[in-house]
């Protein structure tokens, strides 16, 4: 779930001396964690720059799961450099800081390559940064610190900032022990850490009491969060969400990545005792042949994501399901291909991801003989994609003439319009009063376009939360 281009955190405005630039690339979690990184630095007096230019400190927040991610960083830090060397010039320092995945696994070489970075921190960090900033200010050269150290980062962090608005993000687990043979979350990311439930919990109360209807709950491997409950016992995901679902005027609920293999009965149940729990999950398959699950160390058989899919329906009969697919990793042969486009006939998606096997090095399938090539690997992703942007549009279209609930979120398209969310996750857009944003309100879906609906306003009143 990368997107191609950087994302702007913008940080929570305070009064402030000095200014923060935070460019972030990857997944919902590196924005999360841009928004931490710039909650440790309030305190020693860092708020928002909307540019580099204007900034005193400059952090690269980045993301490695796909190629080519690190070349992207190191002429970044290329053209930031020149911006280094002219403020110094006129007598101005900038702190430049290298975090995420990519400070993570090639720490080593961002000192070596770029001894104008200051700091480089792993994603285990981050409670640190303060400490670090304030000793790069003072001393030249760069620190590292990607080791996952013992404490736990999160009691370490401030309190997150309460306003993200009616979409909110809260990070319940970290980490991942599934270790598949393509990945290198387990490497940069660590072993599963799971926050406990009073500290989820709280969170979520200042979330909702910021402002916040619908929380979103993330974690590389979600679904096999088990923290701690406040009398020692161990509590699952399907638990946490009942508890969470019961916190007032919080509406909607829903959580990623999850994990096929960690969709236990009781979360799938819980989808259809819990209204608040949005009827769309994304659970990655990443492909439809039992070999080549084998071979990704995936752990599970296809048949276990029919049977899941199946219950997940009978649970909840409006549920839609997103996935993420990898074609062409080492090994994978027409048939397996073959069979990878039989579950996406049979299975159905509203939403995917769908990527050309990219080698990691440093990850199991990176050593493998049988690479496919990269011919092969374009013919069968077109092939792929082409079957799931017809299964996303025929999804879309059938919602038209539909009467559904949506979330404002805020301004819309046009002027007059206010943007919201449906309960599938699909953007729409509807011409409803600007104070809508952060309600929810009954909605007929008009029109579908290639990447959001279109909608009319059916209540004048804003319905009552779950
Ligand atoms: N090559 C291609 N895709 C990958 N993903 C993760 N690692 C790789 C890789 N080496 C995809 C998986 C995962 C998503 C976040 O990114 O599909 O679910
Ligand atoms: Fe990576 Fe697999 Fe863990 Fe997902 S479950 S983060 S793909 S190792």
């Amino acid at each position: 779930m990368t997107s191609p281009s950087p994302i702007t955190t913008a940080t929570a405005a305070i009064p402030n001396r000095k200014k923060l630039f935070i460019r972030t690339w990857g997944c919902q979690m590196n924005v999360y964690d841009s928004t931490r990184m710039a909650d440790v630095l309030a305190p020693l007096g860092y708020g928002p720059a909307e540019t580099p230019e204007e900034a005193d400190m400059v952090i690269l927040n980045t993301c490695h799961i796909r190629e080519k991610a690190s070349e992207k960083v190191f002429s970044d830090l290329g053209r930031l450099r020149l911006l280094k060397n002219e403020k110094e010039a006129a007598g101005q320092k900038m702190v430049l800081a290298v975090a995420g995945c990519v400070a993570q696994a090639e720490g080593a070489e961002i000192t070596a390559r770029a001894p104008w970075v200051d700091i480089v921190l792993g994603p285990q960090t981050y409670h640190r940064l303060p400490e670090m900033v304030a000793r790069a200010s003072r001393a030249a050269g760069a620190q590292i610190d990607t080791d996952f150290p013992v404490e736990q980062k999160f009691d370490l962090l401030p309190e997150v900032s309460a306003n993200q608005g009616p979409i909110a993000f809260l990070t319940i687990q970290e980490g991942c022990d599934k270790f598949c043979s393509f990945c290198v979350v387990p490497y940069t990311r660590g072993a599963e850490f799971s926050r406990p439930v009073a500290a989820i919990l709280a969170e979520a109360k200042r979330l909702v009491a910021g402002g916040a209807r619908e929380i979103a709950l993330l974690g590389q491997n979600v679904n096999a969060w088990h923290g701690e409950a406040p009398d020692g016992s161990s509590w699952t995901l399907s638990r946490l969400l009942y508890e969470l679902a019961e916190i007032d005027g919080l509406a909607r609920l829903r959580y990623t990545t999850s994990h096929p293999r960690d969709m236990d009965d009781a979360l799938i149940g819980a989808h259809g005792r819990i209204p608040a729990l949005m009827p769309f999950l994304h659970l990655p398959v990443q492909s439809g042949s039992d070999k080549m699950l084998a071979a990704m160390n995936r752990q599970h058989k296809a048949e276990l994501f029919f049977r899941t899919a199946d219950k997940l329906r009978e649970a909840r009969p409006d549920m839609a399901l997103s996935s993420d697919f990898i074609v062409g990793h080492p090994g994978e042969t027409d048939a397996d291909h073959a069979a990878t486009m039989a579950l996406v006939e049979k299975v159905g998606f509203a939403l995917a991801y769908s990527f050309k096997y990219s080698s990691r090095p440093g990850t199991p399938a990176a050593g493998q003989p049988l690479q496919v090539a990269e011919a092969v690997k374009d013919a069968r992703l077109q092939e792929l994609q082409a079957l799931l942007r017809q299964q996303q549009d025929d999804f879309n279209r059938a919602c038209v003439g539909r009467e559904c609930e949506i979330l404002f979120t805020g301004p819309g398209r046009h002027p007059g319009q206010v943007a919201g969310r449906t309960p599938w996750l699909q953007p729409v857009h509807v011409m409803a009063p600007a104070h809508w944003a952060g309600r929810l309100g009954k909605v007929r879906i008009d029109a579908a376009h290639p990447n959001s609906l279109s909608a009319t306003l059916l209540s004048e009143k804003e319905l009552a939360t779950a």
